[in-house]
């Protein structure tokens, strides 16, 4: 198959590149931004003619930034999504985001659930989206993403770790950190389900099982470099005032992979302990 991963620079992206080179694919497109800005509709027209698979892994990351640039924002994570899927139709895998739900929920959000975004970043990421499965597409919801390249939150964890006595970390707020090399490798299988025709379009969950806190997240990190997690302290996001409100409860629902042949992510205490034997030191 002739892959095109857009985002290729980013901390999924890379990924997604590492699980494919390791998987021996030849004929992989790795179109950083410099190589293939999304929001050139010609140029994106143009490099989806030639493949058989488009992994989008570029987005506007910036959350808090979406808020006072909503526009921009959501030219690259809704109207350019818009073009690559009427461009690629089914071969389109496109990875999207929890924060297309509003976090009010007490069990994990199904597939199906009423999207109802809080923030510009999850405006425009719907708009994405829509786009997506309008066009017989598939989208992947991942979130708390961490991984080998790029700032993250347990690389932040580490360095913290080595700067300071103690760190203060939210408790209030409910998710799935998951390992970004492990998603690469379940939306690399999804598509090749897909080909053997195991999986429909329509939307996937890419997350851990399980769920936890920022704060159970920093001490579990803690824990895995060999660090007093006592050194970690709860605190709540009313004291880190930021432009983007945050979904409370980001658990998401896995039932869609069942019958696709492609397994469903493990616990995200036993997927970090893998993961963290991976990261460099910081
Ligand atoms: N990180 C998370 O916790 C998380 C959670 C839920 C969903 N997601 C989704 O997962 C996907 C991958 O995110 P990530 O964590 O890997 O973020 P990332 O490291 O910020 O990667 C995003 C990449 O997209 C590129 N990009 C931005 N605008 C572009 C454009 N117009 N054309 C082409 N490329 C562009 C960025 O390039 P520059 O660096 O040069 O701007 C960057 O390389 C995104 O769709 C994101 O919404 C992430």
């Amino acid at each position: 198959m002739r892959w095109l991963i857009t985002g290729a620079g980013g901390m999924l992206g890379q990924d997604l590149c590492t699980v494919l080179a390791e998987a021996g694919a030849d004929g992989v497109l790795p179109a950083t931004r410099a190589a293939l800005d999304i929001t050139d509709a010609a140029a994106v027209r143009a490099a989806v003619a030639g493949v058989d698979v488009v992994v989008n892994a570029a987005g506007w990351t910036d959350v808090d930034g979406a808020e006072a640039a909503e526009d921009a924002a959501t030219a690259v994570n809704g109207h350019a999504v818009r073009v690559l899927a009427e461009a690629a139709g089914a071969r389109l895998f496109h990875i999207s985001t929890d924060y297309v739900f509003d976090g009010t929920a007490t069990a994990p959000y199904p597939e199906d659930a009423e999207p109802a975004p809080i923030n510009a970043y999850g405006r425009g990421k719907l708009a994405g989206e829509e786009a997506v499965l309008a066009n017989g597409g598939y989208v992947v919801r991942t979130a708390w993403l961490y991984g080998v390249h790029g700032r993250n939150f347990v690389r932040t964890m580490l360095r913290l770790a080595g700067e300071r006595e103690s760190v203060d970390v939210v408790a209030d707020q409910e998710g799935p950190p998951t390992w970004s090399y492990a998603l690469a490798g379940q939306v690399v299988a999804l598509a090749g389900a897909a080909a053997a025709g195991r999986a429909a379009p329509g939307a996937y969950h890419g997350t851990a099982a399980g769920q936890t806190s920022w704060y159970g997240l920093a001490r579990a990190v803690f824990a895995e470099a060999g660090l007093d997690p006592a050194r970690v302290r709860p605190t709540t996001s009313d004291r880190f005032p930021r432009p983007a409100p945050r979904p409370t409860y980001s658990v998401l629902g896995h039932e869609r992979w069942s019958g696709t042949g492609v397994p469903a992510l493990p616990h995200w205490r036993t997927m970090l302990t893998t993961a963290m034997a991976s990261l460099p030191a910081p």
